[in-house]
């Protein structure tokens, strides 16, 4: 699959984003190792905290499908770019630092980001 594809399914998915909090809609498509695309958006909750990304939501139903093997993520906003945050870069590092991170300015010119350029020295327990 293309960067360009797995973005527009990112774009895609933005308008399910549930933002009523910060208006800010988050829409991610990640692509397996073995090809597949799970979506995910952002999901907001009246204890702000409690909040989950698009991101984490999108590996969250991978990873329970039995996924465990990724190779790139997109991640598109109606917005403008957004790069992961903090939490979202340690929690996909658990599943490897090479994973490529899709992003855009203006969903025409893509940028590249390897995961462990945006988190060095990401926290692993050894198994
Ligand atoms: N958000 C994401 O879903 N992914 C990002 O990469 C950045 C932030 C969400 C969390 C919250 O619902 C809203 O954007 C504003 O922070």
């Amino acid at each position: 699959m293309k960067d360009r594809e797995l973005f527009a399914m990112a774009q895609e998915i933005v308008p399910k984003a549930y933002a009523p909090f910060s208006k800010f809609r988050v829409g991610a498509a990640l692509l397996t190792k073995s090809g597949e695309v799970f979506t995910g958006v952002n999901v907001e909750n009246s204890s702000y905290g409690a909040t989950i990304c698009a991101e984490r939501t999108a590996f969250v139903k991978a990873v329970s499908e039995g996924h465990r093997e990724f190779e790139a993520i997109a991640v598109a906003t109606d917005e403008g770019e957004a790069l992961p945050c903090g939490i979202c870069r340690q929690f996909m590092f658990e599943f490897g630092g090479d994973l490529r991170i899709i992003t855009s300015e203006d969903g025409d010119h893509l940028h590249i980001h390897t995961l462990k350029e945006l988190l060095p020295g990401g926290f692993k327990l050894n198994q």
